[in-house]
């Protein structure tokens, strides 16, 4: 018998999510079963993530546990996809003997042909980093479902100077406005209420004459019901006419994910942010103005090389005055081969760790204040399923991502829009009553969102 089952984890961003999903796309293609029991897979891949030491470390110690699997079962293949395999192949295949397989995410379509390298005792090693792959002719394996991811474009050149990303995911590259609103159009033949557009740095998207707001546009054509969200954002490339875009589409939501990374301009400098906080404000400023009801999402680093208090003042001065609605927050993490990894890492991790604590309840803080201030008002809602703590609650998203947690209620199934007022609120959860469900017949989506 064939050995063709396949399991794989997924670590890191949304592009891996992504990722996985055309990695089974092209395995299903080539007569591959996926498996959700290790135990039994003939193939165990880990999609890694390489942005900071402690995702690295959670993959070594996941191929520790297969260590045992692989005694018993020693024709197992395992392998490595990803940021890690780019970055770490050699360490992997001398010094991690059970890892067989190491392909980075140019070389995904080899997939096939590498592991049947590996069934047959070699290692299968594909790692170059194309200046034109983008997978565009390959449907992604997508379970059913209401939420989906789509890249809309690989790499990235900013280089910002604490950042693997450019080295392991090579160069800037996007796929056709076609083939993405294509699966656009698939993705809501099938029922799909909602998908993302994907990339390191969405805003130089560019297919000839279209840009990213020309993408974003035609996506949302495709089925107003349809939610349309995208990330991330660099301060640099955000246009007017994206804001704009943003503005006249009343199904793609008024959210962006915006990083900051610090609020000090010499940290920015020797970030290679490429902007001034000034002009990140004036950025958050115009956004609002074209915008009505627009929220942002942002990313931090603390404890970047030379931070000083007054450095990390500034990052807490600019959360304060944003008053972003989620923060994905980090301690600064030395990358090998990045600009910083050569500035010495100098603010001791007893200062990140307390300064990244001080960021955190700052935004928790925020975050509660800003939902408290939606105490009595009405949201639009797409319900999602039973909430995860209990099946007399239903669980859904607002416009602005945030969850909401309503009484199950059967005229409410998963996929609906329902109108809920808002009654109580957490740092991170909105709770609210039933109003009614959304005429979608009538529009009436366009006319309360
Ligand atoms: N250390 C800490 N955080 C990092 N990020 C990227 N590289 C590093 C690093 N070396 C964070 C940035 C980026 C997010 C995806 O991950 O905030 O926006
Ligand atoms: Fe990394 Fe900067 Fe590119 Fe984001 S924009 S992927 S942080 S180099």
């Amino acid at each position: 018998m064939k050995k063709n089952s396949v399991y794989i984890e997924t670590y890191g961003c949304q592009m891996n999510v992504a990722d996985t999903e055309l990695v089974q796309g092209i395995l299903k293609n080539n007569g591959y079963e996926m498996t959700d029991n290790v135990e039994q897979a003939d193939v165990i891949l880990l999609n890694t993530c390489s942005v900071r030491d402690n995702a690295e470390q959670r993959i070594y110690g996941r191929l520790g546990n297969f260590k045992n699997l692989k005694i018993g079962n020693p024709e197992l293949v395992v392998g490595i996809l990803g940021c890690m395999a780019e970055r770490l192949r050699k360490d992997l295949i001398e010094e991690k003997k059970i890892v067989d397989v190491i392909v980075g995410p140019d070389e995904y379509r080899k997939l096939p042909e590498l592991i049947d390298v590996a069934f047959n005792g070699e290692k299968g090693i594909g790692v170059k980093l194309s200046r034109t792959e983008t997978y565009d002719d390959i449907i992604p394996y997508r379970e059913d479902g209401l939420q989906a991811w789509i890249s809309v474009m690989r790499g990235c050149d900013k280089f910002c100077t604490f950042c693997v990303v450019p080295f392991t995911r090579g160069r800037e590259r996007s796929r056709s406005l076609d083939s993405v609103v294509n699966e656009v159009k698939q993705l809501s033949d099938r029922g799909f209420r909602e998908v993302t557009l994907l990339g390191q740095n969405v805003n130089s998207y560019k297919d000839n004459q279209f840009d990213f707001a020309d993408l974003l546009a035609a996506s949302a054509k495709v089925n107003r019901k349809m939610r349309i969200r995208f990330t991330t954002s660099h301060p640099q490339d955000l246009s007017d006419k994206l804001l704009y875009t943003i503005a006249e589409n009343y199904n793609i939501c008024n959210y962006i994910h915006l990083p900051v990374q610090s609020g000090s301009n010499r940290i920015l400098k020797l970030m290679n942010r490429t902007y001034t906080i000034e002009h990140y404000l004036k950025l958050i400023q115009n956004a609002k103005q074209i915008i009505p009801g627009v929220s942002f999402s942002t990313d931090i680093i603390s404890g970047f090389p030379t931070e000083t208090y007054d450095d990390h003042v500034m990052t807490l001065d600019v959360m304060r005055e944003v008053k972003y609605d989620g923060a994905y927050m980090f301690k600064y993490s030395p990358r090998e081969g990045t600009k910083a990894f050569k500035m010495a890492d100098d603010v001791t991790e007893e200062i990140k760790t307390k300064r990244l604590q001080e960021i955190i309840e700052l935004q928790q803080q925020i975050s509660f204040e800003k939902n408290q201030s939606l105490i009595g008002k009405e949201e639009i809602v797409l319900i999602e399923g039973l909430s995860k703590k209990s099946d007399k609650f239903l669980s859904g998203r607002t416009d602005s991502n945030k969850v909401v947690i309503i009484p199950f209620d059967e005229k409410v199934t998963e996929g609906n829009y329902v109108k809920v007022q808002i009654v109580r609120v957490t740092s991170a959860t909105l709770f609210g009553n039933y109003i009614s469900l959304i005429d979608e017949s009538n529009d009436e989506l366009a006319l309360t969102a």
